[in-house]
């Protein structure tokens, strides 16, 4: 049973009633707006934002949100009306930035490993923070793209620490046989030659070693490389005026008691301890512990089958929806909106897609469920739209943003018209 203390802003208000968001019922949601449906809570992006602003009161920063985790403009806006800057790592995502919140583009950082002329030329008209920069060619090239723009481009190394950070292979990054970033070991020459060119400018030095990373040592580890390195160019003559750390903290998918504001603390203090006598300004890079669980992927289970000892509950909801489990092996607890009263039975959850690997659990003890009934899949708010797709010629889920007693709808749901628009036969 999902206590009201929980991390999670989903509960049941008592034994016999349905599963809310916040003070709203997701049978409700689901009555109104169809499934599969995304539910967000705002008031817990607002929470999960107001921790980490607290735990780095202390020095100054910028909390620059990873779109890349939930790209809604609505939870892109609420977030820019708390201060968020923004971590874009694409054209779409920059104007995804300047459409739901033009004023906030000054604190836009832009990362990623592939960077286009033309994404740098906007980013350079929409004059962004920084450019997180991760190889010498894409610091050629963006020399070249500000002289002919005529504007000075801001910035940053992203180092590659050589740090490791456990988590799943495919969202660990800061290692040296990764892709990301650029080794730490060359960087100093690189800064160096880069001053001698007046169309950049150095700002900072960054980092990103990976995605859902429990313990907050990697971080502290990473952040003590970077903020020696950063020493050095001081002494030398670079003097840098910000250090990111990158994004990456984790969450836990499984325990519902899972204390938030320690867990940002904790990270707070390894970086803290680490920058040692930095007296820049700190840039963070959150994603997955802004939204991962302000948000539930709500679903009706369409059949329940059994094919020899197995049984399956089928649900409209698919891996189209939701790839982390087929992705990542990643576990998300799954709840009935309305309990049935009965043993829990061992089944395996998966949707209507035509590939073995559309699963959302397998070997899931659950109550019994019925054809009709609705399923909650929780966590669900990072990496779960924002990385959904068409596969099957399935539409996309809608969306719905919680704040405080209301509920709206954020994105429709897609149609097959939307699909079939961009086609020409
Ligand atoms: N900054 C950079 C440069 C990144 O590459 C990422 C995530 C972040 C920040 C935000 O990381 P977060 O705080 O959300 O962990 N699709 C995977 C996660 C991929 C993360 C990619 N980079 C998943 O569903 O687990």
């Amino acid at each position: 049973m999902l206590r009201k203390t929980s991390s999670r802003p989903f509960h049941y208000p008592g034994p016999t009633s349905a599963l809310r968001c916040g003070k709203v019922s997701l049978e409700r949601l689901a009555r109104e707006h169809g499934t599969p449906l995304y539910v967000y809570s705002a008031d817990q992006i607002a929470e999960r934002f107001a921790l980490f602003e607290s735990a780095l009161a202390g020095r100054e920063h910028l909390i620059c949100y990873a779109v890349k985790a939930n790209s809604a403009l609505a939870i892109l806006k609420l977030l820019a009306s708390l201060g968020a800057g923004f971590d874009i790592v694409s054209g779409g995502e920059l104007e995804r930035v300047l459409k739901a919140a033009p004023e906030a583009a000054g604190r836009v950082v832009f990362s990623g490993v592939g960077k286009t002329a033309a994404e740098i030329d906007a980013a350079l008209r929409a004059n962004v923070l920084v450019f997180n920069v991760e190889s010498e060619a894409e610091l050629a090239l963006l020399a070249g793209r500000a002289r002919k723009i005529g504007k000075r481009a801001r910035f940053s190394l992203r180092m590659n620490p050589d740090v490791f950070a456990d988590t799943h292979p495919y969202i660990s990054t800061g290692m040296r046989e990764h892709k990301f970033g650029i080794d730490i070991r060359r960087a100093p020459e690189i800064y160096k030659r880069a001053a001698k060119n007046r169309w950049l400018e150095a700002h900072g030095a960054s980092v990103h070693i990976g995605s859902q990373i429990r313990s907050s040592e990697p971080f502290g580890a990473a952040i003590e490389r970077v903020s020696k390195l950063v020493s050095r160019l001081k002494r030398e003559g670079i003097a840098l005026k910000a250090i990111d750390a990158g994004g990456g903290l984790g969450i836990d998918y499984y325990d519902q008691a899972f204390d938030a504001a320690a867990k940002v603390n904790e990270y707070a203090q390894a970086l803290e301890a680490a920058l040692g006598d930095f007296d820049g300004q700190l840039l963070i890079e959150p994603g997955r512990f802004l939204v991962a669980q302000a948000g539930a992927l709500v679903t009706r289970v369409l059949y329940v089958k059994k094919n020899g000892k197995k049984t399956f509950v089928v649900t409209d909801a698919a891996m189209n929806d939701l790839i982390r489990p087929a992705l990542y092996q990643a576990h998300h607890e799954i709840v009935p909106v309305r309990s049935r009263s009965g043993k829990p039975r061992t089944v395996d959850v998966v949707g209507p897609v035509c590939e073995t690997g559309d699963f959302f659990a397998r070997d899931r003890k659950l109550r019994p469920l019925e054809a009709g009934d609705l399923l909650a899949l929780l966590d669900a708010g990072a990496y779960g739209m924002a990385q959904s797709s068409n596969y099957n010629s399935r539409p996309r889920a809608a969306e719905v943003l919680v704040e405080g007693a209301k509920a709206r709808l954020i994105r429709r749901r897609e149609t097959t018209a939307d699909q079939l628009a961009a086609e020409l036969y």
